[in-house]
């Protein structure tokens, strides 16, 4: 048989995030969790494992949430890599170091990494026309632009990716641009970039992804980076016109910053070194010899970046490559997906204060919620959160099955074996004891190997399996039973026996086993077996010895409390109010007069409809009438032609917020002229029970003026 040689170290990444907001459970189940159960594994089989993350800090994310907030980027970013480190910590994210690219470490190494390229003629310039905001004097780059999708049609598209579907973007590719500074339509001016030549790298990109990793990477990831290459490789502009970054280090530089997709991955080789700064170590390895298996966890959204763009840089500055970056998909909340702007989200922080920090005890709700996560792993397609989901997974698997096994074990141990591991009666050792034990060591075998693959949803449930098979070996069993007929057969005390050291060997492979998903979990195990957490060492699953005969074992604690349906009530009740408030929060005059909502014009026949031709179309701008409270002056795309239409919602709507909005247009009113205006259509708006107004939208497929029946 072939053996596979095992590498020497490992180097595990999770994706640095953005530190201009707190980090949702999406997040933790799509780039986190994962990581933590991968590295934590490798560490109970004792290799060498560095697991690195940090707060991403630089992009025009971070002065936009600053702009938000009214505060300097500073501050923001201040406030926020504390946040997540503590929410991280909270947890049981166990990175080995959780960095950050503000610091200086993280600056002196991305300048180096970009002055090694640059001196090697691995970079070219050129001068482009880009997207200019005269009133702020500031050239548009990323999320300083906004837009529609291209691709999806999305109004949630920015100039360097499409928060829908996830494309990258580029400015120019966005469908009706506006300032996300000013709100007004932008103008173009000249700059000059340097830029990362993706197309000399296509046949490198071919062979490593598309051939050398065709089928140990998942198949999503092999997919969407074959239709990048396919689509042919662009040169990627790698610095910015912006004053919030690493500066670019040469003389012809000043005003220009790293891209923040060029130094963020970069962070992970700063966190290295300050991980080995801090161990008394050396970082070189785990980012130069060939023996180190690199790992990056991330979400789908960012898989060009960590497949394609940081690879070449990693080739062309000497690196090693990634050998696996097991991308998740998306998380969805309650049947939509999760939003900032909705307030549609679970925060990490949210889940922590209503279980974590409220509960004596918080651990156990730390692994509720990994385990819960990590059932419902995106790993190959979206998937959900619901809070329903939730309590099920916990009362019916964690509670019912797992926890009910090892209470089940410690009880009657307790109650028939007088609180100490019995002998084993190998002699009189049956089939289902032999199955048991076959049953342990196929289960290790097999998680082990699917842990290796990345499949963490099946490994765990291969871990609850085990317990649900223990559960039936105690029930066939029945040791309760023969307790009552020890007294006239005592020979049966030697099935108790058995019956209950299997049971306990199995219960300390389960903590082994369960440790790198929930290790609070294994910990409150072995407290409970009076063991060391030396003996959650992989190495020790599998084997029935663990527990010696005569040890005496701690009163059984219960490892998981259930989870009531007033929890699950109170927290969709409060993910519907939060949401309702974002919606509700729009401007309205408080001299409005309320109309009675159930006050309908008078009825009107078809005829009288079928005269109204209504087309759909797209707001391209919108600003406020001067000396018109209630107008707002809108430019109407409706694919055919461009309108200018007057609608009267000032009061309820920030022209900002309209640009990008899908509406239906009554394409036939005669013109109107309005404060020195012609308007020529109107919008459809209509109003909710409460009295609110809304637009009337044909969605996504309205762009190209669509004849509405
Ligand atoms: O998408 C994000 O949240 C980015 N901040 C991820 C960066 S990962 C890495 F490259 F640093
Ligand atoms: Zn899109």
């Amino acid at each position: 048989m072939e053996t596979v040689s095992q590498p020497k170290r490992y180097l595990v990444t999770s994706a640095l995030p953005y530190a201009n907001g707190l980090k949702h459970v999406g997040h933790l189940a799509g780039a986190y969790i994962p990581a933590d159960i991968y590295t934590r594994y490798l560490r109970a089989q004792k290799r060498d494992v560095v697991f690195v993350c940090g707060s991403d800090e630089h992009g025009t994310a971070i002065p936009i949430q600053a702009m938000k907030e009214v505060t300097t980027a500073q501050a923001i970013i201040d406030k926020y890599h504390q946040a997540m480190k503590e929410d991280f910590a909270d947890l049981h994210i166990s990175f080995d170091v959780y960095h950050r690219t503000s610091d200086p470490l993280h600056h002196e190494t991305s300048r180096e990494f970009f002055t090694y390229l640059h001196d090697r003629g691995e970079l070219e310039t050129k001068e482009t026309e880009q997207y200019f905001d005269v009133g702020s004097q500031t050239f548009l780059a990323d999320r300083f632009i906004k837009g529609v999708c291209p691709h999806c049609k999305s109004v949630r598209a920015f100039g360097d990716q499409c928060e829908s579907c996830g494309t990258a973007l580029s400015p120019d590719e966005l469908i009706n641009p506006v300032s996300t500074i000013s709100g007004q339509s932008p103008v173009k001016r000249k700059t000059t970039h340097w830029y990362l030549p993706l197309a000399r790298h296509e046949e490198f990109l071919r062979k490593w992804i598309l051939e050398e990793h065709k089928d140990d990477w998942r198949a999503s990831v092999v997919g969407q980076c074959k239709s990048w290459i396919d689509g042919g490789l662009q040169s990627r502009a790698v610095t910015r016109d912006l004053n919030w970054g690493v500066q670019v280090p040469l003389d012809d530089a000043a005003g220009k910053v790293l891209y923040v997709w060029f130094d963020a991955p970069i962070g992970y080789i700063s966190a290295t070194k300050q991980w080995a700064l801090d161990n008394n170590k050396d970082w070189k390895p785990y980012w130069y010899d060939q023996d180190t298996q690199l790992v990056h966890f991330i979400g789908k959204d960012n898989i060009v970046f960590h497949c394609i763009i940081f690879p070449t840089m990693l080739k062309l500055h000497g690196n090693i490559l990634p050998a696996n970056v097991p991308a998740n998909e998306f998380l969805n909340l309650e049947g939509d997906k999760m939003s900032t702007s909705r307030n549609w989200k679970l925060e990490m922080r949210d889940f922590i204060q209503a279980f974590v920090k409220k509960d004596n005890g918080g651990d156990q709700c730390v692994d509720m919620l990994r385990y819960y996560l990590t059932q419902i792993a995106p790993e190959s397609k979206d998937s959900e959160f619901t809070w329903k989901g939730f309590q099920d997974a916990v009362n019916s698997e964690l509670v019912s099955i797992f926890g009910n096994y090892v209470n089940r074990t410690f009880v009657l141990m307790h109650k028939l074996c007088g609180g100490k591991v019995p002998r084993y009666h190998s002699d009189i050792a049956d089939e289902k004891d032999n199955q048991l034990i076959q049953d342990i060591a196929a289960a290790k075998a097999r998680i082990e190997s699917l842990l290796e693959q990345y499949k963490f949803r099946e490994a765990l449930f291969d871990v609850i399996d085990l317990s649900r098979k223990g559960n039936r070996y105690m029930q066939e069993k029945e040791p309760w039973i023969l307790a009552k007929t020890v007294a006239e057969n005592p020979a049966n005390q030697q099935l108790i026996d058995n019956c209950l050291y299997n049971c306990l060997q199995l219960t300390a492979n389960l903590a082994i086993l369960i440790n790198p998903f929930l290790p609070s979990t294994a910990r409150k195990m072995c407290y409970m077996m009076k063991v060391v957490d030396k003996m959650l060492d992989w190495q020790n699953a599998g084997s029935m010895k663990l527990l010696s005969m005569g040890y005496s074992l701690r009163e059984p604690q219960l490892l998981f409390r259930k989870i009531e349906d007033q929890e699950i009530a109170e927290q969709i009740q409060l993910l519907k109010s939060s949401a309702m408030q974002v919606a509700e929060n729009q401007p309205v005059s408080p001299d409005q007069p309320v109309q009675p909502v159930n006050d309908l014009k008078p009825e009107i026949v078809f005829d009288d409809f079928g005269k109204i031709d209504l087309r759909t179309g797209i707001i391209t701008a919108a600003q406020k009438v001067p000396k018109a409270d209630k107008l707002l002056q809108l430019e109407v795309d409706l694919g055919f032609e461009k309108r200018t239409i007057l609608s009267g919602i000032a009061m309820h709507f920030e022209p900002e917020a309209v640009v990008g909005q899908h509406v239906v247009v009554v394409a036939n009113l005669a013109p109107r002229k309005m404060r020195g205006i012609d308007s020529n259509g109107m919008i459809l708006m209509a109003e909710d029970a409460s009295g609110k107004l809304h637009f009337v939208s044909a969605g996504e497929a309205s762009l190209g003026g669509w004849k509405v029946s």
